[in-house]
């Protein structure tokens, strides 16, 4: 009997099993009601009366090995898991810091899809541009003060290269090379020679807008804008259209919004006036048509050219305009948005 336990019990110690199969197998060959050690509890009864104490003892210590072992195969095996388990394409990955787009950006995508829902498509052009295509075509007199040295980047000298001032350059290359109707948004970096602090820097970025076709009026330049400022601002934006002056543009007018921080009544954003500017346009003048070579007495159209920042610190109130161009994670990563 000792000699029939102990080899179970041998047995036992050196139990393997590589599936769930398997270790029920095991579970039924050594502990189910036939199984061999219930046949040895059978056996005890033959044993003789002086060694039932430890002949018990020993049977006990052999059940219970027998349990933890089936046990402790189990848990190996539900620990290991199966290819499946191991492969759970359902878990939830790690986290990652995902960037964020810049701010300007993402005013720069709101302003583009406002537009392109009533038909606006969008062209780049040259930052180094010619003096024909930033002032000459758009009508600046030659003695116009935007083509000063304190105001325009020249490049190497040469007074006819220079960094464009404005991204109404782009309107003067699309009109030259494609026919109307058009009707485009033109987004980009533009310089200016200026001292740089936290209100004013020597390079910013614009949109600029042109719609040519025709019969344009100025009616369809004031409802697109009001439409802008609306998605923009919110439906209970208003507008306000102040007669001003551009060479490129007659006649002209500036467009202010309702504050959009203080919704009218008057603060130190808007200068207690309730409105703040956001962009100038006007009717195409018929020179520039005329110098991008399409017929104004067939065409009409109206522009327009906004700044990106002033639009950002609109909605997001930036105070210091430097801090749009010194990448700081800390500012950038405030902006998160769908666009
Ligand atoms: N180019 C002007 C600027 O940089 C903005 C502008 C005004 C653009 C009137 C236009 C316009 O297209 O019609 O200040």
């Amino acid at each position: 009997m000792k000699n029939k336990i102990q080899g179970i019990s041998d047995a036992l110690t050196h139990l393997k099993a590589t599936s769930a199969d398997e270790i029920e197998a095991l579970r039924i060959k050594y502990l189910s009601k036939k199984g061999l050690v219930s046949d040895l509890f059978n056996d005890f009864r033959n044993v003789p009366n002086e060694e039932k104490k430890e002949i018990g003892q020993l049977l006990n210590d052999l059940k219970n090995k027998a349990q933890d072992k089936i046990n402790e195969l189990k848990e190996a095996f539900d620990n290991a898991g199966s290819d499946e388990q191991k492969n759970d394409l359902t878990r939830t990955a790690d986290p990652i810091a995902l960037g964020t787009r810049h701010p300007l950006s993402l005013t720069k995508n709101e302003i583009i899809g406002i537009f392109s829902r009533i038909g606006f498509t969008v062209a780049e052009g040259p930052e180094i541009e010619d003096d024909w295509h930033v002032f000459g075509a758009l009508n600046f007199p030659p003695e116009h003060p935007a083509r000063d040295m304190q105001d325009t980047f020249f490049i190497e000298k040469n007074p006819d290269i220079l960094l464009r001032t404005h991204t109404s350059s782009v309107q003067s290359r699309v009109m030259t090379s494609q026919k109307p109707p058009i009707r485009m948004l033109f987004p980009g970096r533009v310089y200016r020679n200026e001292a740089i602090s936290y209100r004013a820097h020597c390079f910013f970025h614009q949109v600029e807008g042109l719609y040519i076709d025709k019969n344009v009026s100025f009616v369809d330049l004031k409802q697109s804008l009001l439409y802008f400022a609306k998605e923009m601002f919110g439906e209970g934006t208003k507008i306000r259209l102040r007669p001003s002056y551009f060479p490129f543009t007659e006649p002209s007018a500036e467009m202010d919004i309702s504050c959009n921080i203080c919704g009218g009544e008057g603060c130190p954003f808007c200068k207690h006036t309730g409105w703040v500017e956001i962009l100038g346009c006007g009717m195409v003048d018929p020179n520039v048509l005329r110098n991008c070579g399409i017929d104004p007495g067939e065409y009409s159209g109206f522009a327009f050219g906004m700044g990106v920042e002033r639009i950002t610190n609109l909605k997001y109130q930036v105070k210091d305009l430097r801090m749009f161009s010194e990448n700081d994670v800390r500012f950038l990563d405030q902006f998160t948005s769908a666009y």
